[in-house]
């Protein structure tokens, strides 16, 4: 028997609490990067109250071009155990800019050396599947015919295939996808932008999403699989570039394109924090409501070792938090 450790995540949720306060302000006001910098400016103040020792290694972006929470910058209040982070202060920044569902703010913490460094890329593509499928894929199914993975997928969950339903990015990169996901006879949620969310939705059994399928970002790679080792299902993924320069810069750095990876891959240790905080409201992760004199905000909070999930429900009154607060939600 271990003594009981302290659960970061419960601490680690009020990092993307406060990210949601700021940043929901700005849903559907059309302006991509002043809700992300409200989002980034409180989510970086929140840290500094985390006993870590913490290193971002998925941040938002390089030091040069990111004024905080970039790659290498140090979080936390410099004492406690020394981790990795990985952050997404809103994941779906165009989704909050334009009013759409599934924004969320996400963040990850793993123990220091754990989590996959993406370097030079971008682009992952990626298949998520729930728990109760893990045993039936493997990393060939990356590259299988999509019906093939589909049929094996619902069988293991005991669904037939056309109660299936796969998240994919509507991204014209997929269109074949689609087509494929269709003539097997799934069906399919499309989504603009998010698949942090898609994966999160296919691991957890409240969604109605079973399978995220398609390439999207890197660091949303890295950030669901620490969701992921906690909850349970299985990541198959592999770098994807999209553009020439990308996969030059990625040849250049050594990188092997070929190599399949697994949510273990990515993230090496399965003492794992992960919290999300839903922003602008869908079908999985609520909104932010605002209430004149408070807000309720709605979060996933996961403890990789124990595989312990929570969804708070959080009430913030403005009349005490104001008093405490160095970021100004009201
Ligand atoms: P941002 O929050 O950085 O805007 O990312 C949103 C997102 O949709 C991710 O969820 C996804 O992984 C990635 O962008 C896909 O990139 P692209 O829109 O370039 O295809």
């Amino acid at each position: 028997m271990e003594a009981p450790e302290r659960n970061l995540a419960l601490d680690l949720v009020r990092v993307t609490e406060s990210a949601a306060l700021a940043s929901a302000r700005w849903l559907g006001r059309g302006d991509k990067n002043a809700g992300d910098k409200a989002a980034v400016d409180a989510m970086r103040l929140s840290f500094n109250s985390l006993n870590i020792r913490g290193t971002v290694v998925i941040g938002e972006g390089e030091k040069d071009e990111a004024p905080m929470l970039y790659n290498g910058e140090a979080v936390g209040s410099g004492q406690g155990p020394a981790v990795d982070v990985a952050v997404d202060p809103v994941e779906g920044t165009r989704l909050l800019a334009y009013g759409r569902p599934n924004a969320i703010s996400v963040v990850g913490l793993a123990p220091a050396g754990s989590m996959y460094a993406p370097g030079a890329s971008y682009y992952m593509k990626k298949l998520v599947v729930p728990a109760a499928a893990t045993h039936v894929i493997g990393h060939d199914d990356l590259d299988a015919p999509v019906g093939q993975t589909l049929r094996k997928v619902a069988k293991a969950l005991g669904k037939d295939l056309d109660d299936i339903v796969v998240f994919v990015l509507d991204k014209p990169r997929h269109e074949l996808l689609v087509r494929d996901i269709r003539a097997a006879g799934a069906r399919i949620q499309l989504h603009t932008d998010g698949d942090v969310n898609g994966s999160l939705m296919a691991v957890d059994d409240r969604a109605e999403v079973d399978v995220m399928l398609g390439t999207g970002g890197t660091p949303e790679g890295v950030l669901s699989a620490c969701a992921i080792r906690g909850i349970g299902g299985r990541m198959v993924c592999r770098l994807d570039p999209q553009s020439e320069a990308e996969r030059q810069r990625l040849l250049n750095d050594g990188v092997d394109l070929d190599r399949v990876l697994l949510e273990t891959d990515l993230v090496a240790d399965d003492n794992v924090f992960f919290a999300a905080t839903g922003l602008s409201g869908g079908s999985f992760l609520r909104g932010v409501q605002y209430r004149g004199r408070g807000a309720v905000t709605h979060s996933l909070v996961i403890r990789g070792k124990t595989g312990t999930v929570r969804y708070i429900e959080s009430n913030h009154n403005w009349d005490k938090l104001m008093r405490v607060s160095s970021v100004q939600y009201d």
